[in-house]
């Protein structure tokens, strides 16, 4: 099958399109056809072996998809072939074909298209998993969102604002906050106008943000410590800033503040059954139109780095898909 292959460590353009034998599917797993792979932040890492998590090579990056499934494992019950899915099994979404755990993949609502699908299961599911499981963001709480209009960024405007809460948008540009808006959110940031404290310190008061959700680090975690209220619980979420924040303890002591950190890869895989849980609740929401994947850039499966290039540079706003044709060859 052909994929997007890494065969060493480096930069997005030493992927190689190219072919790769099409796996074989365990007792416990599905084969699904790849019709679309959703492109995150985190690809560019495993590309470049920054991440936590090592896959031998030669493999195919991409976490998530979605497509129908080929064939379904022995113990599988929930699934069958021609289903439609999304998934996300961490690993080979940038190919005609991936191999899932079943736990991983999710039978999908009619009515909601293939490249929307492949663009939820990371973003919203770390996103829900951050402000609902360890967050516990309520409705009376105002959520600051660093970084608002990236991937995770616009689902956690998106989400913070179905579960009740007061959101500020925080990103780099006018175009990017006016993105925000359209998600919900009440009040905007633009880093390039004035130092973030006095921003957020003027939209709260003097309080400050109770929940702040950061996946950017570095500067930006260092200014967020300064506007989080009494008591308020920092979401450490990621470094696309390229620093990991270093929190100074004292500020999290006189404030009582609680550094929360969210690993959604982890989760899903020691507890898979709340995972699936929170995915259900998400596909609810997508199929009731609660939720609007923004997907800003589409390029065919061989342009992969031209995508991870995209978000590296900060052109993309909410996801970046890439599409994968009928395989030509059987
Ligand atoms: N903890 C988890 O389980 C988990 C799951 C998924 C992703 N993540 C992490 O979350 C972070 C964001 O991922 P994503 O897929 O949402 O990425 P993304 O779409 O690229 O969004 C990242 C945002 O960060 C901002 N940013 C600031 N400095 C940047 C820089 N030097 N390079 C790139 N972006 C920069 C950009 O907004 P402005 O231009 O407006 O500043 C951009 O919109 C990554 O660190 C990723 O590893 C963590």
């Amino acid at each position: 099958m052909k994929a997007m292959i890494c065969r060493a460590h480096g930069e997005p353009e030493s992927l190689e399109y190219g072919d790769l034998p099409t796996p074989a599917t365990g007792p416990d797993e599905v084969r699904i056809a790849v019709r679309a792979a959703g492109v995150n932040f985190p690809d560019i890492l495993v590309v470049q072996g920054k991440y936590q998590f090592k896959t031998p090579f030669p493999f195919a990056p991409g976490m998530e998809c979605a497509g129908e499934i080929v064939e379904t494992g022995a113990n599988v019950t929930h699934l069958r072939p021609g289903d439609r899915v999304a998934a996300h099994p961490w690993n080979g979404c940038f190919a005609e074909q991936v191999v899932a755990p079943a736990a991983t993949a999710f039978k999908l609502p009619d009515g909601i298209d293939l490249a929307t699908a492949a663009a939820c299961p990371v973003t919203y599911g770390t996103v829900y998993h951050a402000l609902v499981d360890r967050g516990e963001l309520r409705a009376d709480d105002t959520l600051l969102v660093l970084g608002a209009a990236g991937g995770v960024g616009l689902n956690a405007v998106e989400i913070g604002k179905l579960l009740g809460a007061r959101v500020i948008a925080a990103a780099g540009s006018a175009d990017k906050l006016a993105l925000c808006r359209e998600y919900g959110a009440d009040e905007t940031v633009d880093y390039g106008t004035g130092p973030l404290r006095d921003q957020v310190k003027a939209l709260t008061g003097g309080r400050g943000a109770d929940v702040i959700f950061d996946a950017v680090g570095g500067d930006m975690t260092d200014a967020a410590m300064r506007c989080i209220n009494w008591q308020g619980r920092l979401l450490i979420i990621g470094f696309a800033g390229g620093r990991i924040a270093r929190v100074p303890a004292n500020l999290a002591l006189l404030k009582g503040v609680a550094l929360v950190g969210v690993a959604y890869q982890s989760f899903a895989n020691r507890d898979p059954a709340a995972s699936r849980t929170n995915m259900a609740t998400l596909l609810d929401w997508l199929a009731a139109g609660r939720l609007r994947p923004h997907i800003s850039m589409r390029f065919p499966l061989p342009q992969a780095p031209d995508a991870m290039r995209a978000i590296a540079e900060r052109r993309s706003t909410g996801k970046v898909v890439l599409l994968v044709d009928e395989p030509t060859v059987s």
